[in-house]
């Protein structure tokens, strides 16, 4: 092998090699000065008028993030090449607020034409979210670019389900390089947002450890036979504030889903974390921020990979 040939397989290594690739936190600085406005006035215009839609997009994210990371895969249609991600069991009926990440998009693209991804965006809008609902605010590093491609086959087992347990709901996040901290931390986005009775019935008629007057006021809305697709707010005490009542719920055994009660079950460490930041909210708001970083990190697509979608629906070159 000559020099010169050792010296391009080298620079190859570093371009391709994904883990050289970082995300900044001033990637479009000059590229796309408004681009931190937009998102952000979008996203205060929209709450104001329905508060849920945060909630909304923060699972939106989260669902894209577990699924190959977080680029945007979630957001592409059908097409005849491939079925994508919206009609998986994890998504169908349930991931919502597409329409407003078309919008910010298309007020981007007049700003900023072709410059920043639909995975940079909806990172940011659920960043907004958080903070517009009361939660903390924080620093996203952006740089991620957005998929060629969505499989309905790549989601199988990847999204937690809320019928798991707590072995099942560590190994979810471990298999994504997230801790047990992680998992108690990011469940704390239950403080916001609804869930229908469908995904938490068998947790309220069946599981034991459910505080029955609780139960009781959950049956009436959600009767053994009837109301499938009605939603209750995961915090039932302030739905649309992001606050730490999420975890006073848990202690006493007032969680919607079995997956959440299953994070104060056992008397583990896993217990102790959720004690810590039901008396604690500025402990759950920094460690929110930090585990909120990582989950949008996972894994991105940098540098060569991916592209900059026109249309977040659609990949470039079916138009
Ligand atoms: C730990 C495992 C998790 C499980 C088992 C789980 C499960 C669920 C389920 C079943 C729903 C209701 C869906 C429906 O009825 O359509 C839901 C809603 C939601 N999840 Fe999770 N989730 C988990 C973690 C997370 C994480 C890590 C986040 C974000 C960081 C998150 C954010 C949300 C939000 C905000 C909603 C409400 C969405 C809305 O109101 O439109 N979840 N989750
Ligand atoms: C409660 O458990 C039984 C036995 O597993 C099951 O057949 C039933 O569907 C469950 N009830 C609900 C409301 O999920």
């Amino acid at each position: 092998m000559t020099i010169v040939t050792c010296i391009f397989l080298a620079t190859l290594g570093l371009i391709f090699n994904p883990s050289s690739a970082q995300l900044s936190l001033d990637f479009y600085e000059n590229s796309c000065t408004p681009l931190p406005d937009i998102v952000h006035d979008i996203m205060r215009a929209t709450l104001n008028r329905n508060p849920r839609m945060g909630a909304s997009i923060l699972q939106l994210f989260f669902h894209d993030c577990f699924v190959n990371g977080c680029d945007a895969s979630i957001l592409l249609d059908d097409t005849d090449f491939f079925i994508g991600e919206k009609s998986t069991p994890p998504n169908k009926d349930s991931a919502r607020g597409f329409e407003l990440i078309d919008t910010i998009k298309s007020e981007v693209e007049r700003f900023c034409p072709e410059t920043v991804s639909c995975a940079d965006i909806l990172a940011l809008a659920a960043r907004e979210a958080v903070a517009l609902l009361g939660g903390p605010f924080f620093e996203i590093g952006l740089g991620r670019r957005d998929s060629l491609v969505a499989s309905f086959n790549s989601v199988a087992g990847q999204i937690p389900s809320p019928s798991f347990n707590l072995p099942q709901l560590i190994a979810s996040f471990e298999a994504k390089g997230l801790d047990y901290r992680d998992l108690v931390i990011l469940s704390g986005a239950h403080t916001i947002g609804r869930a229908r009775c469908l995904r938490f019935r068998n947790h309220i008629y069946n599981d034991t450890n459910v505080d029955p007057d609780f139960a009781d006021s959950v049956k009436v809305l959600c009767p053994i036979n009837d109301n499938d697709d009605e939603n209750l707010p995961l915090d039932f005490q302030t739905a649309d504030l992001f606050d730490n009542l999420y975890y006073v719920n848990l202690i006493n055994r007032r969680a919607l889903l079995h997956s959440d009660q299953e994070l104060y079950n056992y008397g583990t460490p896993v217990d102790r974390l959720v004690e810590l930041y039901a008396s604690d909210m500025d402990a759950f708001f920094g460690d929110f921020a930090d585990s909120m970083v990582r989950m949008s990190s996972m894994n991105p697509l940098t540098g060569f990979r991916g592209e900059i979608r026109r249309d977040c629906r659609r990949v470039n070159f079916l138009g």
